[in-house]
């Protein structure tokens, strides 16, 4: 571990207005209320309408957001690093439009794409920029307008995934607080069961794809299921052990949310009590990219200075992985 260590201090989030609730899934597919809140725990999700805007306008609402409550000045920003599973375009960075539009004038910027682990992965990323000791503010942004690559007549996805963005400062920490640790897992044999063939550059896109949804999103939701319970609990209990924790010594579990009953088995594995696992998946549903920010902003004020943060995510790829961080100031 290097002397300086990476904090984060501050924190912003977004979600669109429009609310699309189970009860209005009910009337586009079959299914219902009952159904989607026992399998999954969510009542309802925010959607982006507007034609145009982009996950990167997700993300500057949500970097805005920090900025406004920080008070920090754009121009001070060296990097903006957007995790997202939905760039705005092929061949032109969601990073470099959402830092300039957000003033970030100084900063260089990319994007960091791992599915549903993109953002936990740009946690490593940035942390590993600010304890080179050579970057001094890192913004990170995850920002996903999932939407976009839903088909709303496929009830095994479109009730699960939401819109919306989060963002996080990191900043040089001389008192030992930010990222402790991290164990972060990839397994390429998972790609079959979570992905959007068409639209890429393997399939770019035809008008037979086109006619049998092929670019949607597909997901063979039962072994998703099966390896995100397995594996998100595996590396949490793997954090937790090579880190001499003990479930009282953890604060919070800041878990992806995917479905509510993955998070329930990850609090399990580790015995953790309810009143510690951040939740707001009823509210959002599974925003990819920005579940974790966005649970972060959710419970800001709750947070406390020195609080241990154990951090876990799945997605597709397969991608996962778990964070140990120490929360670096009270709200
Ligand atoms: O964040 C990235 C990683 N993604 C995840 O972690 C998601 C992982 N997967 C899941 O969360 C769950 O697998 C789902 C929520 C997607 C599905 O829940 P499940 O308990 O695995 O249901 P299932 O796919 O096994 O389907 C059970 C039944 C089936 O009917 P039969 O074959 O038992 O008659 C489905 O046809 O439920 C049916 N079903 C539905 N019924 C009402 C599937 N989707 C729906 C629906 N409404 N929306």
């Amino acid at each position: 571990m290097s002397e300086i260590t990476a904090a984060i201090t501050a924190v912003g989030g977004y979600v669109p207005e429009y609310v699309l609730t189970n009860q209005i899934l009910e009337t586009m597919v079959d299914t219902n209320d009952e159904w989607i809140t026992t399998r999954t725990g969510i009542k309802e999700r925010r959607i982006l309408k507007d034609v145009g805007k982009g996950s990167s306008y997700l993300a500057i609402q949500a970097a805005n957001d920090l900025i406004a409550k920080k008070g920090v000045d754009p121009k001070e920003i060296e990097l903006v690093i957007v995790a997202t599973a939905t760039p705005d375009m092929k061949a032109a960075s969601t990073s470099a439009y959402t830092a300039t539009e957000i003033g970030a004038t100084n900063a260089f910027s990319f994007d960091v794409e791992a599915a549903c682990s993109s953002f936990l992965y740009g946690m490593s990323v940035a942390a590993r920029y600010i304890e080179s000791g050579r970057y001094k503010k890192v913004l990170l942004i995850g920002a996903d307008k999932n939407s976009s690559m839903i088909n709303y007549e496929d009830r095994a996805t479109c009730i699960i995934f939401g819109d919306g963005a989060g963002a996080v400062l990191f900043e040089p920490n001389d008192e030992n607080l930010g990222l402790q640790d991290e164990y972060l897992r990839s397994d390429g044999s998972g790609r079959e069961f979570l992905r959007a063939t068409y639209g890429g550059s393997s399939y770019p896109i035809t008008a037979e794809a086109l006619e049998n949804k092929e670019h949607f999103v597909f997901q063979d939701g039962r072994t998703v299921f099966k390896n995100a319970v397995f594996n998100m609990a595996d590396v949490t209990q793997k954090i937790l052990d090579r880190n001499k924790l003990s479930k009282e010594d953890v604060d919070w579990l800041v878990a992806h949310q995917a479905n509510k009953r993955i998070i329930d088995a990850t609090a399990g594995r580790i015995e953790l009590e309810e009143d510690k696992v951040m939740m707001n998946i009823h509210k959002y549903g599974n925003t990819t990219s920005a579940t974790i920010p966005l649970l972060l902003n959710d419970y800001e004020t709750q947070l406390k200075k020195g609080d241990k943060l154990i951090f876990a995510a799945f997605g597709g790829g397969f991608t996962w992985g778990s964070i140990y961080l120490k929360w670096a100031y009270n709200a």
